[in-house]
């Protein structure tokens, strides 16, 4: 399947060229493993330096100073200054422009500690506040001031400052702490801060990062509408916060992105939002971006990455460390209501992004052809006056001509089936003017058998505009990547599942090919904004939380059925694995209210690390020299205090502990619920917990073993829930055979 990105605009930026893998990786003083990089040694290109701190009270010119003390000189030979990015934040060090040689030479200076060669990364509404429950003008979402006082801050390509998404109406002004700065078209209440990491404005030439922000932190705006779909009033998930842009531009270099983060830090924002992946996984402590991050969730900041857009492959999830919440991307419960109405009688439901007013009531003849299997009939005539029936593939820049070319070849229609890939699950696409109704691959099927069967196949097309409500949803959508992270499969990830299918959101006018104002894209890069919001709701209500507190609110609140009652579905409707959804879709208004919360600091990360990478990793990772893994809780992956549980499949108990902090009423009590197949035996002690403060914690242990079951299954799902009178804390528990042996990658289910 094409890559989600090429359905956006942001086809450029996947087309800039891939650096080689950064396999690369200097430990001072060790450089004699030194790999080949470009076409020689005197070929220059971007590293990211990390080095020991000059000081806990270094200023920003003392840092830049100490950094510059690692150059051989300021400019390079065709005077182009060297240093490029000098971070203070993430941790200290700087992306600089240095050949092979000079290095090796760098990387023997004392305070040198690892280097990294820069790297391409890639990126990855409004129906969706109410689908998430939330209501203008009652219940949570008013009474948490729909976000107020809370900045997030989203590394992305840029915003149309002027969109009306943008305005500030009952917008309050930015927090004291604030020490950003905002250059842009607007700057308001809404939008605090707009910082250009490439030079130049902070306008968005792409449309991504005016879609991101507003999906997050989006005021309201009546009558939001695109291509023929109007939705009445948008909003994003958090409408009273505030929102800072760090613009990457067209680069989407891993150093600029973490000058972003740098910046971002700096300036005190609350939620940093990234719509960014790499390409591939790789260990915490070689990964600069997972540094970054960890030093900012050490800062109070919750951070909210994108899962990937390489499902449906198990194994393919990105944004894998603990300290980050990932997200995968779900549909909503929006159609643009289209069909297929065969004269046999039946009636094929679809979508429709271009809605015809009036669609001619007329049967057509159907046409489908294995040579015209994906949409190709350069120059045939045959199909004058019918109605083609064919597939998408994964090449949509050749596909989409060739299906405008069949209308304009005179067909009446074409019916545009998903894949065996996609399933149910289908990407709207816009770029037809009419006519494209696009329906799931086994109905694609059933008109196919229709068309081979029948010798006069008749159908018309119809239109039902916007349906709300429509089931079942969410469904996960095809492409969001999958667990188990290659480096950690220990902790479940992706974390949660949010709508990223089909999201309607603010885009800039400036664009060619601009649909207006509001444009719908598809990707985990439009799923991991709607959690950036719901933790802004979250921290406006409860200030003092962590960001794992907040992170475990979202998780062990959210739901584990669909709007019909089932359990969520996967992109074939079959059962979703909890390797794509996570704990489950997320509800922001139980989230609110979570009861219990998970909770971990700085000194539980610090000894999952120790236990997973080792001490070299945890100076890399979080550069307290005070902590060493000698003084630390020994924590191996599965006892990390994570709101979701991992566990060996194994026949005799394994047993891992959990401690809770009770953040709802102080007089609680909680029994233990268990919902697990009869090939596991699942026991949870103590079986309640009784609470009689807020603040405190309770401790306790779950115990599985499976029976028959090795060797025929990769994993098994069970679930824990915690049930008081007023709240249900739920946790899902993976059993996974393998466990940390051989490493998961690319399972199938
Ligand atoms: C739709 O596009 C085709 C091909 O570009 C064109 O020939 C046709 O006139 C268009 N129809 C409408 C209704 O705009
Ligand atoms: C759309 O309209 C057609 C024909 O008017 C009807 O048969 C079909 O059930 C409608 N679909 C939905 C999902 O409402
Ligand atoms: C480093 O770790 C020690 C021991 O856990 C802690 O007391 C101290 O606050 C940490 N320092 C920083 C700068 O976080």
């Amino acid at each position: 399947m094409a890559s989600l990105i090429s359905l956006s605009l942001l086809v450029i930026l996947l087309l800039t060229t891939l650096s080689p893998t950064p396999t690369l990786c200097y430990d001072n003083p060790a450089v004699a493993r030194v790999q080949q990089v470009g076409t020689g040694t005197s070929v220059q290109r971007t590293y990211i330096i990390l080095v020991e701190s000059p000081g806990t009270n270094a200023d920003e010119g003392e840092h830049r100073r100490w950094h510059e003390s690692f150059l051989p000189s300021l400019h390079t030979a065709s005077g182009d200054p060297r240093l490029l990015h000098s971070y203070t934040e993430v941790f200290s060090g700087f992306a600089a422009m240095l050949t092979h040689t000079e290095l090796e030479v760098v990387a023997t200076k004392s305070g040198f500690v690892r280097a990294f060669p820069d790297e391409t990364m890639t990126l990855m509404t409004t129906r969706t506040p109410e689908f998430l429950g939330l209501r203008k003008g009652s219940g949570f979402w008013s009474d948490a001031g729909y976000g107020k006082g809370v900045i997030i801050g989203l590394v992305d390509t840029g915003i149309d400052a002027t969109h009306p998404s943008f305005d500030d109406h009952g917008v309050s002004p930015p927090p004291a702490r604030w020490k950003g700065s905002c250059k842009a078209a607007r700057c308001n209440n809404k939008l605090i801060g707009a910082k250009s990491l490439v030079g130049g404005d902070c306008r968005d030439d792409f449309g991504h990062g005016t879609h991101t922000s507003a999906t997050a932190a989006g005021n309201f705006v009546t009558g939001a509408s695109a291509y023929d779909v109007r939705v009445g009033i948008a909003a994003g998930i958090a409408p009273g916060a505030h929102i800072a842009m760090y613009k990457m531009g067209d680069s989407t270099d891993m150093s600029v992105v973490l000058a972003g983060l740098d910046a971002a830090i700096k300036d005190g924002v609350d939620v940093i939002s990234l719509s960014l992946g790499m390409d591939k996984s790789y260990k915490f402590d070689l990964n600069p971006i997972a540094i970054g991050a960890f030093s900012a969730v050490s800062k109070g900041i919750i951070v909210v990455c994108s899962a990937g857009n390489k499902g449906p492959e198990m194994g393919s999830v990105e944004n894998d460390a603990p300290w980050f919440l990932t997200v995968g991307a779900g549909s909503v419960d929006r159609s643009f209501g289209a069909g297929v109405h065969l004269t046999n009688g039946r009636h094929i439901d679809g979508d429709a992004l271009n809605q015809v007013g009036k669609f001619d009531s007329k049967p057509h003849p159907l046409l489908y052809t294995d040579e015209g299997r994906y949409c190709e009939y350069k120059d045939d005539h045959t199909i004058t006056g019918k109605i083609v029936v064919c597939e998408i593939n994964d090449d949509i820049d050749t596909q989409e001509p060739s299906i405008i070319d069949i209308i304009g070849a005179g067909a009446a229609g074409v019916v545009l089936a998903n894949d065996k890939t996609s399933g149910y699950s289908t990407i709207l696409r816009g770029e037809y003017n009419s006519s494209v109704v696009q329906v799931s691959a086994a109905d694609g099927g059933v008109l196919k058998a229709y068309v081979e069967s029948a010798s006069s196949s008749m159908a018309t097309l119809t239109y039902n505009n916007t349906l709300l409500g429509v089931g079942p949803a969410p469904v996960l959508a095809w492409f969001s990547s999958r667990g188990p992270s290659s480096i950690s499969p220990g902790v479940l990830k992706p974390d949660i599942l949010a709508p990223g299918l089909n999201i309607l959101a603010a885009w800039p006018k400036n664009l060619i090919n601009a649909p207006g104002p509001f444009e719908i894209q598809s990707g985990t890069s439009m799923a991991s904004p709607h959690v950036s919001g719901v933790a802004a709701l979250i921290k406006s209500s409860h200030p003092d939380w962590s960001p794992a507190a907040i992170k475990s609110a979202i998780m062990t609140t959210s739901d584990a059925h669909d709007n019909t009652g089932g359990p969520i579905m996967d992109e074939q409707h079959r059962r979703a694995p909890a390797y794509a959804t996570g704990a489950g879709h997320v509800n922001p208004t139980q989230a609110n209210d979570p009861g219990l919360v998970f909770d971990l600091g700085v000194a539980d990360y610090a000894g999952y690390i120790c236990e997973l990478l080792g001490d070299h990793a945890l100076s890399v990772i979080v550069r307290n020299s005070s902590m060493t893994c000698k003084n630390l809780p020994k924590i191996s992956e599965v006892q990390l205090n994570y709101p979701t549980i991992t566990v060996p499949m194994k026949p005799t108990p394994f047993a891992v502990s959990r401690t809770v902090t009770n953040v709802g009423p102080a007089e609680s009590a909680y029994k233990a619920k268990v919902d697990a197949p009869k090939s596991l035996t699942v026991r949870i002690s103590p079986e309640t917990l009784i609470f009689s403060k807020v603040g405190e914690k309770k401790t306790f242990s779950v115990s599985v073993s499976s029976h028959g079951m090795e060797g025929h299954k990769r994993f098994v799902e069970a679930s824990l829930r915690w049930v008081s009178e007023k709240h249900i804390v739920r946790s899902p528990i993976v059993v996974v055979a393998n466990l940390g042996r051989s490493p998961p990658k690319h399972w199938t289910v």
